[in-house]
């Protein structure tokens, strides 16, 4: 089986490399910087991180056309202390829109942009499924807590996008099925200022959720439509 993970360097991109080789897959991994890990069964390609670096990685994915299996896409953002600097807002007065569009050029465009240009090379017979990571946080049905402007929209805007998605898979690449997946809070640099509050035993770490997300992912067959499941492989509110 060939495997293709997204964002290859962060905890949980690191993490579903580890466990699909485990699995005795072959892994496409693909990250802005070094390799995440060194192994035989692992082709690492470098450039995740605008359209043109996109593109350039989706050309030199031509040869596995129809032959891969499982594809995650990781890609997201939460903070940073880069330029422009990105901390959950509180409050409406903490918005600004440096901040709007960093969150919404990582957590939205960008998978969006590898599920567009990648229908081409997933079309084939053999099954395919495309997890992008999302997150609880995005569904508008469960937000009562509400704060975190960026993340959340980002979120939200990335289900839209890829359920609008599945619209078009269903017609062009049907052996393609999406799912939209919220691993639970897991212990990752993304998480680590927000982990105090987290209850005991829901930290996870990222070896656990890559395992579940194989685990619901071997259940999934291609049906037309996005599912959006949590780690325990139950249906999130939209
Ligand atoms: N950790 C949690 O508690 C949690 C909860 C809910 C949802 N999620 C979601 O799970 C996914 C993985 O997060 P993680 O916990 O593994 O965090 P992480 O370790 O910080 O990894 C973030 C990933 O996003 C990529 N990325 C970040 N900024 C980018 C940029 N400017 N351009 C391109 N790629 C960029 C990184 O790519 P490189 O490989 O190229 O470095 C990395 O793979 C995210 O989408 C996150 O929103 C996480």
């Amino acid at each position: 089986m060939n495997t293709l993970v997204i964002g290859a360097g962060g905890g949980i991109g690191q993490a579903v490399c580890r466990a699909a080789l485990d699995r005795g897959d072959n892994v496409l991994a693909i990250s802005r910087g070094a390799p995440p890990l060194q192994h035989a069964r692992l082709r690492h390609l470098e450039g995740a991180a605008n359209e043109h670096e996109v593109a350039a990685v989706v050309a030199q994915l031509e040869d596995y056309g129809g032959q891969i299996q499982r594809v995650v896409i990781t890609t997201g953002v939460l903070h940073s202390d880069a330029e422009p600097r990105l901390f959950p807002e509180k409050r409406l007065e903490d918005i600004n829109a440096a901040q709007l569009e960093q969150s919404f050029a990582v957590n939205t465009v960008l998978p969006l942009l590898w599920v567009a240009r990648l229908l081409p090379v997933l079309k084939g017979k053999d099954p395919c499924v495309l997890a992008a990571l999302s997150a609880r946080v995005g569904s508008i049905g469960d937000n009562r807590l509400g704060g975190w402007y960026s993340y959340r929209s980002s979120k939200a805007a990335l289900n839209m996008a890829l359920q609008t998605a599945a619209v078009e898979f269903a017609r062009r690449a049907a052996n393609v099925k999406l799912l939209a997946f919220h691993p639970g809070t897991t212990d990752t640099t993304l998480s680590r200022p927000f982990q105090s509050g987290v209850p005991e035993g829901k930290l996870f770490t990222p070896d656990f959720v890559a395992a579940q997300l194989f685990s619901i992912s071997d259940g999934l067959a291609p049906d037309g439509t996005l599912s959006y499941l949590d780690w325990q492989g139950q249906p999130i509110d939209w």
